[in-house]
């Protein structure tokens, strides 16, 4: 299964539409640029590696259906049109920058005229894709390793194949635990407002045959405190040059409530996610989605808050550094002092490319 997938014969996007599952398992495809771009701001697709690749596609079909002959006319309206309608989605996850400046460097250097430009773009976006996939898998070998026979973890929001081209960050690592023959039972935090955890990470869990529990955001201090859990597994949108994590709301608090109790918290992060642009976590920009998300839910068939009520819906948080144990990699497991580390994988993978 892949989340995000170009279709040769057709010359468009596929992706699974996430607003609709557990229930209904449904594509949708897409072959208009501004259509990418409206499926990552809706949701339909969602996790930071995931629109990444979702908006490195959403680059060539903008180059695809681009009018004008000339190759710098294509540069020009992929730069100035293009990029900017695509990274204006959503502001939080690195992914989605990191993916579109990607292709537009490709296209740059890519020799010839606009068809050179367009197969190059498509080149580069196949190409983070593919990398997504491959990165993952060793990651999830990093980070099986932590993980002890009779484990239970804890895993907040959802980090599977579903945020992800394919196989996920932490629920990876929970994946490979299991398949290497491993025991494990994972509390799955519903994480609310759009409960991606009781909806994507438990649906996931179900196809992989892993043991879980669903838990409401707010019991996952008391599962910590009572010495039932023994590592939390979580992904990252945006992790910054000195190691604070920005991911999922509620990780905040998960993080310090695993902290309090003496439990090790380990955000799973591909280097495409972390930027060392910013010095910190306090620089990341968070997004802050409709109310509506915290209101329009329903208590036994009626609204479950009053008619007029408003409501602050951030959809992010910062983990600061300390509360970090390490930070599992395609590199490796990264131990504090997390800045130069962090450095040295994103100078390792820069180097690969
Ligand atoms: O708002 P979402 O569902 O896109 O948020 C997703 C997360 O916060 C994930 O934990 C993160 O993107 C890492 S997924 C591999």
């Amino acid at each position: 299964m892949r989340t995000v997938e170009w279709d040769y014969d057709r010359n468009g996007l596929w992706l699974i539409d996430q607003r609709l599952l557990p229930a209904e398992f449904r594509k949708i495809f897409l072959q208009d640029y501004r259509e990418v771009a409206r499926a990552i701001k809706d949701m339909v697709v969602r996790g930071a590696p995931a629109i990444g690749a979702a908006a490195a596609f959403g680059m060539a079909l903008a180059a695809l259906h681009a009018s004008g002959s000339s190759r710098e006319a294509l540069l020009t309206f992929l730069e100035e049109e293009a990029a900017p309608v695509l990274k204006a989605s959503r502001p939080t996850a690195v992914n989605l920058f990191w993916a579109v400046d990607r292709v537009l460097r490709a296209a740059r250097n890519a020799t010839g005229g606009p068809d050179a430009v367009r197969e190059a773009i498509l080149r580069e976006a196949q190409r983070i894709a593919d990398e997504d996939v491959e990165t993952n898998k060793r990651m999830a070998e990093y980070g099986a390793a932590l993980i002890e026979d009779g484990d239970v973890v804890i895993h907040h929001c959802n980090t599977g194949a579903l945020a992800t081209v394919d196989w996920g960050t932490a629920l990876g690592v929970i994946r490979m635990a299991h398949e290497q023959g491993k025991r494990i039972h994972v509390l799955v935090d519903e994480t609310r407002p759009r409960l991606q955890g009781a909806r994507l990470t438990a649906w996931e869990l179900e196809q992989y045959g892993i043991p879980y529990d669903i838990i409401t955001d707010n019991a996952a201090g008391y599962f910590l405190s009572r010495g039932e859990v023994q590592k939390v597994f979580v992904g990252a949108d945006r992790v910054a040059a000195n190691g604070d994590v920005a991911n999922k709301i509620g990780t905040y608090m998960l993080a310090l409530a695993a902290y309090d109790n003496g439990v090790p918290f380990y955000p799973v992060v591909p280097t495409s996610t972390i930027d060392l642009s910013l010095p910190d976590g306090q620089a990341i920009p968070i997004e802050e989605r409709d109310p509506a998300e915290v209101l329009d839910i329903q208590y036994r068939g009626r609204p479950a808050t009053p008619a007029h009520a408003s409501a602050r819906n951030p959809a992010f948080d910062v983990t600061p550094h300390r509360l970090v144990t390490a930070i599992v990699t395609e590199y490796g497991v990264l131990y504090p002092p997390f800045a130069p580390e962090l450095r040295r994988v994103v100078e390792m993978a820069e180097k690969a490319r």
